[in-house]
């Protein structure tokens, strides 16, 4: 049992039941305002058309290129579909270097190309002509299936001089200025896009695709009816459509000051896209272990952790000098630790912060403060999955999640189910799946799709 101190410390991450029904009222409300063209423009969740509509159907063949673009990572793949539900994967992860993530777009895009030149070379395919899906994990205004503007930047990027522009264009004209491979920018997609694909091509019934790893957001599969934003020729066309909620938005419009704490307020204005975001900086591995990091700090300020540790000074003057110091992984590893040994716990306390001997009860109040700040971000994400399988008129809706929080957290997947048992309307049937590399297959799949319907 943790003492009363710590639980009075976390009580504002703690949800009360009230408070979860207005979030899911007011997260409902959001889409359908998003959805609206009357109200688009004031909705914080901007729920855009993408054009994908056809998911795969398994029979899919080809070799395509990915790209993918939008986590820590930038990766380069070549993907191979072999029909009967199958695909492999042969793929090259590079660094995108700190100052490309906020020098000019121009210089990010060129990189991106020599990138994917390098990988061409190297898999001896310069001679091939090469179909690429280029999964680019931002919020964009989907023009078509190969035009998108990118709306804003979010995740630590800020290149000056891409916001507002097509950046399927951006990438083709990098290619171009190379000239040293041809290759062809036939889709552009949001990782969530990519993660619905990739389940779907496994399971024909997965509707929502959702992302909880650097960032955080949702996709899912509506009628064209209901999405205003869909020129009159696609609507004629389609029936249903998938929809980039871009819910990581959601509270940018103050529908989520009743339950922010100091703490969000204090990642926010450090962040370099302030006030922008708030439910992301709420739910995602970006940002959930700076939350720790600033509530352990004031745990050990007021004296309600570490009470007796020597060390107790320089473990203040480390968390306050270093931002980011707790990594999110940390809180994983946190959480997966067994009563009383916490072999986890102590390791990272001693590397991070050079205490040796931390108690048991420190042990336990360390991990009841990284559950709480899981269990909120897990119960914010599990009303919005939810919001969108009660929207969804199919009974039985599949969901394919990836990111690196849900994949690595022991307990994110239970946490969810646990919310969304009490949130999704009786009479629906859900499931989760882990998507198997939604970037990367997702994106050759809309590409194969997108090949197949011309
Ligand atoms: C972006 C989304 C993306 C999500 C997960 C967010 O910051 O706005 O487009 O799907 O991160 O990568």
């Amino acid at each position: 049992m943790v003492d009363v101190e710590i639980r009075e410390l976390m009580q504002p991450f703690v949800l009360s039941d009230y408070q979860v029904q207005e979030v899911y009222s007011r997260f409902c409300l959001e889409i359908e305002k998003g959805l609206r063209r009357n109200t688009h423009e004031q909705a914080s969740t901007k729920c855009f058309p993408t054009y994908v509509q056809d998911l795969p159907t398994g029979d899919e063949m080809g070799k395509y290129l990915a790209l993918d673009l939008g986590g820590t990572n930038f990766r380069v793949l070549l993907v191979t579909l072999k029909g009967h539900h199958e695909a492999t994967v042969e793929s090259q992860i590079y660094a995108v270097p700190k100052d490309l993530m906020v020098g000019p777009g121009v210089e990010l895009f060129d990189h991106i190309a020599e990138c994917l030149a390098k990988f061409v070379a190297k898999h001896d395919m310069h001679n091939a002509f090469l179909p690429l899906g280029f999964t680019f994990s931002f919020p964009c205004i989907q023009l078509g299936l190969r035009e998108a503007k990118l709306t804003r930047w979010t995740k630590g990027f800020k290149c000056p001089g891409v916001e507002g522009e097509d950046v399927g264009l951006m990438l083709h004209d990098a290619i171009q200025r190379r000239g040293d491979a041809e290759i062809a920018v036939v889709a552009l997609l949001n990782d969530t896009t990519g993660t619905l694909m990739s389940c779907a091509h496994r399971n024909p019934d997965c509707r929502v695709g959702v992302i909880v790893g650097t960032g955080c957001n949702a996709c899912y599969v509506e009628h064209v009816d209901n999405v205003d934003l869909l020129d009159t020729d696609f609507k004629r066309a389609q029936k249903q459509v998938i929809v980039n909620v871009e819910w990581g938005a959601f509270g940018d419009h103050g529908q989520l000051e009743f339950v922010r704490t100091d703490y969000d307020r204090e990642v926010d204005r450090k962040s370099i896209n302030r006030s922008e975001q708030l439910f992301e900086k709420m739910t995602s591995g970006m940002y959930l272990g700076e939350l720790v990091r600033l509530v352990l700090l004031r745990a050990l300020e007021r004296n309600k952790i570490f009470k007796l540790n020597t060390k107790r000074a320089a473990f203040v003057a480390v968390l306050q000098k270093n931002v980011d110091i707790f990594e999110t992984k940390y809180i994983s590893e946190v959480e997966a630790d067994s009563f009383p040994e916490f072999p986890n716990t102590r390791r990272i306390v001693r590397q991070l912060f050079g205490v040796e001997k931390a108690t048991v009860e420190d042990c336990q109040k360390l991990k009841y403060i990284c559950e709480c700040v899981t269990r909120r971000a897990a119960t914010f994400v599990a009303i919005g999955i939810s919001g969108l399988i009660n929207k969804i008129i199919d009974r039985r809706v599949v969901v394919g999640i990836d990111g690196s929080v849900y994949r690595y957290h022991p307990k994110f997947d239970g946490y969810i189910r646990e919310m969304m048992q009490k949130l999704v309307k009786p009479g629906k049937e859900f499931d989760i799946m882990l998507s198997e590399d939604g970037s990367g297959r997702g994106a050759a799949l809309v590409a194969a799709v997108a090949s197949k319907t011309k």
